[in-house]
């Protein structure tokens, strides 16, 4: 295999504040002794009272991670009050609208009174420290202020995306009992309207147990208003004022829950605490986009992930940063948007997700040819493995070839990035996350967990906390347990696998576990399997993801039908809308293949390994088939495959 290595550009070594000597050193020292490592970096936030106890972890028995647990501060504080003293007028959130016509500027001050009035509406609506509350928002400031005034006052948010759908966000405000939800009435995406507000009326049928619902208003479209319920945040603004102080927190209490997809079961509450996530949010965007003073930074996530959470927000907002926050997609007005935002805002650092290179790069080079781009000087790419072409063309077209491109390997569960590229110290290959981040143990472990050494591929653990660890699974630690810490006793599995080169270099070569990437967005096959067995006219599915050109993987589920029931395309139409409807648009199948028969063993297992065979239309070698209940029905499923090459 031939390999193409990008050397560090010299000036990049020059100007960034870690090249690879220092890299070698601080890692080796962050491994010898994690205390006196993080004590230190522990000081880059502000501190009401100093931790005294820095690391404090246990990955057997009942599983306990606590990061300088006796430290108390707030993340509103370090995001925003301490920067006010020489940064009141520096512009914290960049807004591009959906519409090219509209954008705005925000500055350290004006963000304090913002979240400081939100902070009040919430508290006049009796939310206190600990309270849960959803919010379920477009990518406008105010989704921003909503979450850093639960920081703020102590509340723990749970952003739902604004692409679930009602049931989906019901499933989630009960799960964590959320009595307050942030909403506006209509989300704006590619001149497209959703109907944000409606969604959360049919999520309250559902879950009931909302006292609150506050709107802010985006498009003014006409939405229904509860005279008791809920309450539109220009009036309640109105009557608050701009000063709220913040919540003594210690670092161990809940920050955030984040709903992730797993293997099994409905999605998981993914815990974050305060001191250790800010932490380690703000040091990896620091060293990792090797942010300076008056960089202009954009990550294109939407803060309804953990990516938005991490990078566009908590990260960049403690290290004072600028952070451009945009409310559109890729292709609108057209395909040229990106590169034509970049230079509107003289970006600097550009971070956004393999799925969106790759539609970019359908679509040619020229979009991006006719736009400048001079301002542009470090790219990064996360969310899922990105392949070498899509990684040539983002380097060549995108960047000119001058700037060194971030593939950040990281989870929502590991709260930060932990496999990574420093720009001024990392020779990249395209393809790879290359290596480790600061106090990360990366351990490649074979099917029984036997750590295996050298250039070798495997399934990936970690094998030692960091800061920005997820804490537990809200409401269910067992849960947290089984998921993470039983696969493989005493490590942290992570669900990816993995390759080692012989530079120690990592390749993540995409989840092992019924996980799909669809996109850069994690989906459980057992969620959509779930959704289509609802239909009344499904007996039974099973889902699988298939080598997708633009998503990275697509979702290809087989359905058997109830007795009865015909095949047809529009049943094939019915159940794809049934799914969008159930979960969301990001859970609709790619491919339904409708089949009798399922390839069971006689215990009843259903065989996934020929199903996704199948699906890739690689059935020439299935492996053993004879376990099989019933052999035939192999044969009917290669014959209507759907993806026939
Ligand atoms: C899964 C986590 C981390 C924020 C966005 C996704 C895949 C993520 C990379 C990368 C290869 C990647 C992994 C991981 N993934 N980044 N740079 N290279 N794979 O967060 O939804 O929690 O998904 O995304 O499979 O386990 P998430």
């Amino acid at each position: 295999m031939s390999e193409a290595v990008h050397e560090v550009p010299a000036a990049w070594a020059k100007r960034a504040y870690i090249d690879d000597a220092k890299y070698q050193a601080m890692y080796q020292r962050s491994i010898d002794d994690p205390n006196g490592f993080w004590a230190e970096h522990g000081q880059r936030i502000h501190w009401m009272t100093p931790f005294t106890k820095v690391k404090n972890t246990d990955y057997n028995g009942d599983v306990s991670i606590k990061w300088f647990e006796d430290g108390v501060t707030n993340v509103a504080y370090n995001c925003i009050d301490r920067h006010l003293k020489n940064r009141a007028d520096q512009v914290a959130i960049i807004w591009e609208g959906d519409d090219p016509s509209e954008s705005k500027k925000i500055t350290y001050q004006e963000l304090h009174d913002e979240v400081c009035r939100m902070a009040n509406i919430l508290r006049l609506r009796n939310v206190e420290k600990g309270d849960r509350v959803t919010i379920y928002m477009p990518m406008i400031p105010e989704a921003a202020y909503a979450m850093l005034a639960c920081a703020r006052i102590g509340a723990i948010h749970s952003v739902v995306f604004g692409g679930f759908s009602p049931d989906s966000l019901a499933q989630r405000i009960t799960d964590c009992e959320s009595k307050c939800i942030i909403t506006a009435d209509e989300g704006l995406r590619g001149g497209r309207k959703v109907p944000l507000k409606a969604n959360v009326d049919a999520a309250i049928a559902k879950s009931g147990g909302v006292d609150h619902v506050i709107v802010v208003r985006r498009t003014g479209g006409a939405v229904e208003m509860d005279p008791v319920r809920d309450v539109w945040y220009h009036e309640a603004a109105d009557v608050v004022t701009a000063e709220c102080p913040c919540a003594e927190m210690n670092a161990e209490d809940p920050l955030f829950i984040l709903y992730t997809s797993g293997s099994t079961g409905k999605p998981k509450g993914v815990l974050h605490t305060t001191g250790g996530y800010l932490v380690f949010a703000s040091m990896t965007h620091q060293y990792v986009f090797d942010y300076h003073d008056g960089d202009i930074y954009w990550c294109t996530a939407d803060v309804g992930w953990v990516t938005g959470h991490s990078y566009i927000l908590y990260g960049p907002l403690a290290n004072g940063a600028t952070t451009l926050m945009f409310e559109g997609v890729p292709n609108y007005p057209t395909n040229s948007r990106f590169w034509e935002v970049i230079d509107k805002h003289k970006v600097n650092t550009f971070y956004t997700a393999p799925t969106a290179i790759r539609a970019l790069m359908q679509a040619g080079d020229e979009p991006v040819k006719k736009t400048s781009r001079a301002s542009l000087r470090l790219l990064g790419s996360v969310g899922e493995p990105i392949n070498p072409e899509a990684w040539e063309w983002y380097y060549r077209v995108v960047g000119d070839n001058r700037c060194p491109i971030v593939d950040t390997w990281w989870q929502t569960e590991t709260g930060g990035i932990l496999i990574t590229p420093l720009p001024g110290a990392t020779k990249l290959k395209p393809g790879s996350a290359t290596r480790p981040f600061f106090g990360v143990k990366p351990q490649i472990v074979d099917a029984e967990g036997k750590p295996l050494e050298g250039a070798v591929s495997g399934n990936l653990c970690i094998t030692d906390s960091w800061p920005g660890q997820m804490r537990s699974v809200y409401g269910d630690h067992q849960r947290f347990i089984e998921t993470y810490f039983k696969t493989y006793p005493g490590k942290y599995f992570t669900g990816d696998g993995c390759r080692r080169d012989e530079d120690g270099y990592y390749w993540i070569t995409g989840r092992v576990d019924d996980v799909i990437n669809v996109s850069g967005h994690r989906m459980g096959t057992a969620e959509v399997e779930s959704s289509l067995v609802l239909h009344e006219k499904v007996s039974e599915a099973a889902v699988v993801g298939y080598p997708h050109d633009i998503k990275g993987q697509g979702i290809y589920a087989y359905v058997t039908l109830m007795n009865g029931v015909e095949p047809s395309e529009e049943l094939r139409k019915e159940l794809v809308a049934h799914v969008r409807k159930d979960i969301g648009p990001i859970a609709a199948p790619d491919k339904i293949q409708f089949s009798p028969g399922l390839p069971k063993t006689r215990s009843g297992k259903i065989m996934r390994r020929i199903l996704r065979k199948i699906a890739e239309d690689d059935f020439g070698n299935l492996g053993d088939t004879s376990t099989l209940a019933d052999p035939a029905v192999v044969d009917d499923l290669v014959n209507n495959r759907q993806n026939k090459k």
